[in-house]
């Protein structure tokens, strides 16, 4: 049988931008498989190319072994799309919204009818079948939008950044709802997030992408496992000093970024006594210390050297850096 997705040295360029670098990847039947990496990494753009919105520079791409370049249609009919702009009718209720995407897709009345009930039971909005959309909250409309994702009964689903603006609720209600599409209905998911908490709970496995390049894939437990202990965060106003003052060899690993050292150790709880010493010995301020087990935002600072949110603030400065020089 062939994989779910199966992605070979993906490229997309716009002009002197590399978007998307070289990305392989498999994803299997009824996984639940993230994209996790900061605003502009590429992870919309990738989810365009399979979805066959957007043409690939180069390498190529298969959903259920259908080609997404030789043939568009056999794989807009297999998947289920999500994307970030909303695009329900807000004017229409949630029985007519679905109503709309099953015509599109030339479903028979009787299936129409019988699908759209049976999804909109699935997302727990049965009851407001016949409401405006105006009047949904957003995560309401979230839920509305999967279900019609899914009238055509794709084997695949694309959900991009699907909890983005949803308050912590909501969102934990919604991860509920993917799960459930993966392991009751079978269906393959690839999501996009920028939300280490979304990845880790929801995903059986996470490619971490950053300009473009996927730079870890594994499984969230493998990935954290990978950091190799506890993680010891210190802020302080001079972290080059604690960075070359700390050369225990239980030391793992040490990053600096932002007015903050992170150290990877095995045992913190043990050494923290230690480490404040060191530093009280060499006069090094702290402002604060903690520990945590290593989420995988720790995975992306090991790679990249710097939080996904710190990364995310540089793409922003470029972004202006750019308009601001596209303006004179
Ligand atoms: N149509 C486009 N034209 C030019 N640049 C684009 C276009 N779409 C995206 N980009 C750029 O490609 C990079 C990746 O964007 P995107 O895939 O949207 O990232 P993400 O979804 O991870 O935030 C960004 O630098 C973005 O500005
Ligand atoms: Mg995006």
């Amino acid at each position: 049988m062939t994989v779910a997705i199966h992605v070979e040295n993906l490229t997309k360029r716009f002009n002197d931008l590399v978007a998307v670098d070289g990305i392989s990847f498999d994803i299997e039947h009824g996984e639940i498989f993230g994209l996790l990496g900061p605003n502009g990494a590429g992870k919309t753009t990738t989810l365009s190319m399979l979805s066959t919105i957007l043409k690939p520079t180069s390498g190529s791409a298969a959903i259920n072994g259908i080609d997404i370049e030789h043939d568009e249609d056999g794989v807009r009919k297999s998947i289920g799309i999500v994307f970030q702009d909303q695009s329900l009718d807000e004017e229409l209720t949630a029985w007519e919204n679905m109503d709309f995407h099953g015509r599109l897709y030339r479903l028979a009345a009787e299936v129409r009818k019988q699908r759209t009930s049976e999804l909109l039971q699935l997302v727990e909005l049965e009851e407001r079948k016949n409401d405006i959309v105006k009047t949904f909250s957003g995560g309401m409309r979230r839920r509305l939008e999967i279900a019609r994702g899914l009238l055509h009964h794709p084997s695949v689903l694309f959900l991009d950044e699907p909890t983005l603006g949803l308050d912590p609720q909501t969102r934990n209600h919604l991860w509920q709802y993917i799960a459930t599409l993966a392991r009751e209905k079978g269906i393959t998911i690839i999501l996009t997030t920028h939300n280490m908490e979304e990845a880790d709970r929801l995903c059986n496995r996470v490619a971490i992408i950053d300009h473009g390049r996927i730079i870890a894939l594994d499984t969230p437990t493998n990935l954290k496992d990978g950091i190799g202990g506890d993680v010891v965060s210190i802020r302080t106003p001079n972290p080059e000093a604690i960075v070359a003052s700390l050369n225990e060899p239980w030391v793992l690993r040490k990053e600096q970024h932002n007015g903050e050292v992170t150290i990877s150790l095995q045992n913190a709880e043990h050494r923290i006594s230690t480490i404040v010493t060191a530093l009280n010995q060499r006069q090094i301020p702290i402002e604060s210390i903690s520990i945590h087990k290593p989420t995988l935002e720790d995975v992306f600072l090991s790679f990249t050297g710097k939080t996904i949110r710190e990364q995310e603030a540089d793409h922003k400065m470029n972004m202006r850096t750019y308009q601001r020089m596209m303006r004179h």
